[in-house]
């Protein structure tokens, strides 16, 4: 059982690149591929882990709007995957009761892929202590844009008033306005970098970097990150409350 005190320190929300499945499998004269499949098994062990760690939500940057450039053999595998894993892990998700959402443009994948994907979106809609957010074709500055659209939108058609749009208004106008900013975000691989990631939402959010590549980051590895965690000191802009007496 946990103390109060340590469960404050346990970020509520997690986002994670997940970075390095083709190093890995170079490393072992294996096709990118068979590193992508090892970095799904890192995905499931996550999950897992955050259940176990009272993390409420795991964003996961699973295929980004730039990923598209990728040759197309790799591209067909990464979808037979996202396939392959929402069969198989669908009955574990019901299990932990985990709600499965996505984040990002998910027209721009095949038709087939698309209908599974929503298929388990519709059948965990129901759950609500844990999520499981895949970003998928996405890009930060793609949120924002559409974001801003939808304001311009809303002011053009009267409904909104320019003078009153603030920060709430952008971020009402984000794709999953219901979540809350990540607290901690990571990447493996060592790479430093946020890659377009959640530009508006990790404003404020712890970095780790570890150079671990992905499909090696597995229970002890996140739970390593979430130590180095528990140790920062977060200030969102204050000075350190160590510092506040002298300073006052
Ligand atoms: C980055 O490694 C990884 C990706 C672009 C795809 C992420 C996909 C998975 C982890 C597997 C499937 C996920 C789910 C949710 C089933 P990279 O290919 O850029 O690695 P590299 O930089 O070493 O080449």
């Amino acid at each position: 059982m946990k103390t109060k005190e340590e469960n404050a320190r346990v970020p509520r929300h997690v986002a994670i690149i997940m970075d390095g499945n083709g190093r890995w499998a170079r490393q072992r004269g294996r096709s990118r591929l068979k590193g992508h499949e090892a970095g799904a098994e890192s995905v499931r062990a996550v999950v897992k882990a955050c259940k176990g760690e009272g993390v409420e939500y795991l964003t996961l940057y699973a295929f980004s709007v730039e990923n598209w450039v990728r040759p197309k053999s790799e591209i067909d595998g990464l979808m037979r995957l996202l396939m392959r894993f929402l069969k198989n892990y669908e009955k574990e998700l019901h299990q932990r009761e985990i709600r499965l959402r996505i984040q990002g443009q998910l027209e721009d994948f095949p038709v087939n892929v698309q209908k599974e994907v929503r298929r388990v979106v519709d059948a965990t809609r129901e759950y609500g202590a844990g999520q499981l957010i895949l970003a998928l074709s996405y890009g930060g500055r793609r949120e924002l844009a559409h974001a801003a659209r939808t304001i311009a939108r809303e002011a053009a058609a009267g409904s909104l008033d320019p003078e009153t749009v603030d920060e709430a208004a952008v971020a009402a106008r984000l794709y999953l306005p219901d979540v809350p900013d990540p607290d901690l975000l990571i990447r493996t691989s060592g790479e430093m970098r946020v890659s377009n990631f959640l530009l508006w939402q990790i404003s404020y959010a712890e970095l780790y970097v570890t150079p671990v590549l992905w499909p090696d980051f597995r229970e002890k590895e996140f739970k390593k990150a979430l130590r180095e965690y528990a140790k920062r000191e977060r200030r969102f802009g204050d000075i350190a409350p160590k510092h506040r007496h002298s300073a006052e």
